[in-house]
């Protein structure tokens, strides 16, 4: 059994935590993730009702395991009724990310709700640690869905020389090699999101699950330009790394004219409501490649702590008596 600071303070059998995934990460999710002995959370968007919240939440409770919710910074400054809801339904941890934690952290600690948020830089680092976030989570450019410019790893390894507090790796993360490695390099954890898009337990449509199965590790770019479509008031430092597809090829790196353009707007609308993902954003990371069956969350998380194990074991003994 791995332990660590982050399995002893959530009394998890491993130290998994299936990040927040708005329109894919619902209760279900949570709860797979849960009961295969790490700590499954909720993600919750922009656009999401207190009302989602309150049901999800307690959908992941049914398994009576500690979960989480995920909420963003940007949204939360003008959506309060979110983070009540949240403080409501009672989370063992949740995370504040995408702008400052600062003004989240008490609320969330007076309810007894420990706090974790996604950093992608030194400054955001120091900026955590200095709001008192209890677990900073090092959130890579090579993860799904929006995310910053650097590297998980140097990024983790600063981090680790930087607080006391647990760090947590996120992003790129599929094997136990991999998850093995990350704890190697000082983290406490992990925090998986794409190596969950293919499960059954989650919000996406079967589609979409397909098409994740489908791509390879070079099939996946880091653009602004679904955000500018959808003219979201996502902050221009985290743009998002989804499945290249028709609408991403034609607009990449042109996102000042598509600022202007009504059609390609409408059309990107028009494809989240139909699912046609060759115009709506398909958010996966550079981790897709490995992803290429459809399994249980609990089946994901329970084999790669095995095989995390396998390869700690495997690491010792490269070390010479
Ligand atoms: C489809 C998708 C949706 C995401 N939505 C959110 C979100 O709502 N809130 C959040 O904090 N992070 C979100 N993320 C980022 C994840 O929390 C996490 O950083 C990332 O999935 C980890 O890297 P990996 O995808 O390589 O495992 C999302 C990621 C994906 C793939």
């Amino acid at each position: 059994m791995i332990r660590t600071p982050l399995t002893r303070w959530f009394d998890l059998t491993t130290p998994i935590i299936g990040a927040p995934m708005a329109g894919v990460a619902g209760g279900a999710l949570a709860r797979a993730v849960s009961l295969g002995g790490g700590l499954g959370m909720i993600g919750v968007s922009g656009t999401a009702t207190a009302g989602f919240v309150t049901e999800q939440c307690a959908i992941a409770a049914e398994s009576e395991l500690p979960f989480g919710v995920g909420l963003m910074v940007w949204v939360l400054d003008d959506r309060p009724d979110l983070l009540e809801a949240t403080i409501a339904a009672a989370p063992s941890l949740v995370s504040v990310s995408f702008g400052n934690p600062a003004p989240y952290v008490g609320p969330l600690h007076d309810a007894g709700i420990a706090v974790a948020a996604q950093v992608n830089t030194t400054d955001d680092i120091r900026r955590a640690e200095e709001a008192a976030v209890d677990v900073i989570v090092v959130q890579g450019t090579e993860a799904g869905g929006h995310t910053g410019r650097r590297a998980m790893l140097p990024l983790l390894q600063e981090a680790v020389t930087l607080t006391d507090r647990p760090v947590v790796a996120a992003g790129g993360i599929a094997t136990g090699r991999g998850m093995a490695g990350a704890l190697v390099a000082g983290a406490a954890g992990v925090w998986i999101g794409t190596p969950l898009l293919s499960s059954p337990e989650a919000l996406n449509s079967p589609a979409a699950r397909a098409r994740v199965r489908a791509a390879g590790g070079d099939g996946t770019v880091l653009t602004r330009a679904f955000d500018v479509a959808q003219r979201l008031a996502w902050p221009e430092r985290w743009p998002g790394r989804a499945l290249a597809n028709e609408f991403s090829r034609t607009w990449h790196g042109r996102e000042e004219d598509l600022s202007h353009d009504l059609i390609s707007s409408r059309r990107v609308a028009e494809a989240l409501r139909t699912g046609d993902l060759e115009h709506a954003p398909v958010y996966a990371g550079e981790s897709v490649g490995l992803l290429v069956t459809e399994r249980s969350a609990t089946d994901v998380v329970r084999e790669l702590d095995a095989e995390a194990e396998k390869a700690l074991r495997a690491a010792a003994r490269l070390v010479g008596s």
